[in-house]
């Protein structure tokens, strides 16, 4: 197993589309298992694979003693909305509300090979969706309002690598 390095912010591969795994064969879920461990390690609560500079789509995440992984994962209902505080492990140091679906339902493959299909709601569902973003090249900040994501951006440009960085996502 490995521990991957985390793409920041401003590495064009977080702003890829991953592409669908045909298969999860032992590859994956070696990805998988070393997903969980730099998830772990950052400490962070989800990860997508395109974070460690891996453009398949692949998710892992941990809450609630519940340590998941999904390939291809595909949001196929969702309801209500809820807004929540976000981070980031590509963008540490930034925390921001984000309006996410309050319940979701996901189906995807797991790391048996099998074909699952859940149902999460609040925190877990916000990860699920934060993480199945990722995958397309999308960054929580692009949920914020105009004003908030200039806030970010200069947040960003102006903080200092050896500031606290909270647990993200
Ligand atoms: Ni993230």
């Amino acid at each position: 197993m490995a521990v991957f390095p985390i793409r920041q912010f401003g590495d064009p591969v977080l702003r890829t589309r991953a592409s669908e795994v045909p298969e999860v064969d032992r590859a994956a879920r070696r990805l998988m298992k070393s997903m969980a461990q730099t998830m772990e390690q950052a400490p962070g609560i989800g990860l997508a694979a395109t974070q460690v500079g891996v453009l398949k789509r692949i998710i892992v995440w941990e809450w609630e003693e519940e340590q998941g992984q999904l390939a291809n994962p595909v949001i196929l209902d969702r309801e209500g909305e809820v807004e929540g505080e976000e981070g980031c492990l590509s963008l540490p140091g930034l925390l921001y509300p984000v309006v996410r679906s309050q319940w979701v339902v996901v189906e995807g493959i797991n790391a048996g090979g099998e074909r699952v299909r859940l149902e999460a709601e609040d925190m877990r569902a916000r990860i699920l969706q934060h993480e199945i973003d990722h995958l397309d090249g999308v960054l929580f900040i692009d949920h914020l309002s105009e004003d908030l994501r200039r806030e970010a951006m200069s947040k960003l440009r102006n903080m200092e690598a050896a500031e606290e960085v909270p647990a993200g996502f």
